[in-house]
């Protein structure tokens, strides 16, 4: 059975069919720019683009980079702040004419790593950092999902964890790896302390196999460290299983 997977980023827009069985996408993905804003109507229509792209009439599934409940965003930390309280479900099943599943981006990226990837067929607490603009984090107990975690948001040297490791830290602060490396561990020792997983799966463009050699060697923690089995398409994939759940 195919799904098709959106996952809506601050830059870009991607979608693409995925077979549920096996969790690999069906035909190469289409993507469209994020328009300028963010706002909520005008990502309905680049959604809409995307729908038409692929002639969709199936079950679709859309992931975003806030907080979700009952289908409604909880949160907007870097997106435009009226997303807030928005009924995401009724945004994009009135635009498309379909009823779509949503939720967290990180909690997408999780499920694909959960049931295809990195973390398939573990057993007991996995979490899934994704290390990009922010950090998005996913909890698994027995491959089931705890959603909407946010821990790129706890507190941490006076400001927050994602403001002092993301990604798009190191790079707009130019920091070596060394360095972003050393913030990385402080939180990583932050979250084994208050979650104590089994497995820790990190997510996101740096979990490619030319940044890891730059920085995974440095970090240490008592749980298993994996990098990600996917990265661009991590969010398309489980927001294509999101469809197939209830975890709106
Ligand atoms: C958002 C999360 C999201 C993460 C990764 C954070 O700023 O609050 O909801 O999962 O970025 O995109």
């Amino acid at each position: 059975m195919e799904v098709l997977g959106i996952d809506i980023g601050g830059t870009g827009i991607k979608g693409a069919p995925v077979v549920i069985e096996t969790g690999k996408i069906a035909s190469e993905r289409f993507r469209v720019p994020t328009p300028k804003g963010g706002y909520p109507k005008d990502v309905a229509k680049a959604v809409k683009k995307i729908v038409k792209h692929f002639s969709w009439k199936g079950k679709i599934g859309i992931s975003l980079p806030m907080r979700i409940r009952n289908g409604v965003a909880c949160t907007a930390a870097n997106v435009d702040e009226s997303w807030l309280g928005l009924d995401i479900v009724a945004l994009f099943s009135d635009a498309l004419g379909i009823k779509i599943a949503t939720l967290n981006d990180a909690d997408a990226a999780g499920y694909a790593e959960v049931h295809y990837g990195a973390g398939k067929a573990k057993l007991g607490k996995t979490l899934v950092l994704t290390l990009g603009t922010g950090i998005g984090s996913s909890l698994f107990m027995n491959s089931v999902l705890v959603p909407n975690l946010e821990l790129g948001h706890l507190r941490m040297s006076g400001t927050t964890a994602e403001i002092l490791a993301a990604n798009s830290t190191r790079k707009r602060d130019h920091l070596s790896w060394e360095i972003w490396a050393e913030r990385l561990q402080d939180y990583l020792t932050y979250i084994e302390f208050l979650l104590d997983p089994d497995l820790i799966i990190l997510g996101g463009g740096v979990s490619r196999p030319k940044r890891i050699k730059h920085y995974f060697h440095l970090l240490n923690t008592r749980s298993e460290l994996v990098p990600a089995h996917f990265q661009n398409e991590a969010g398309i994939i489980g927001a294509a299983c999101a469809a197939m759940t209830n975890s709106t």
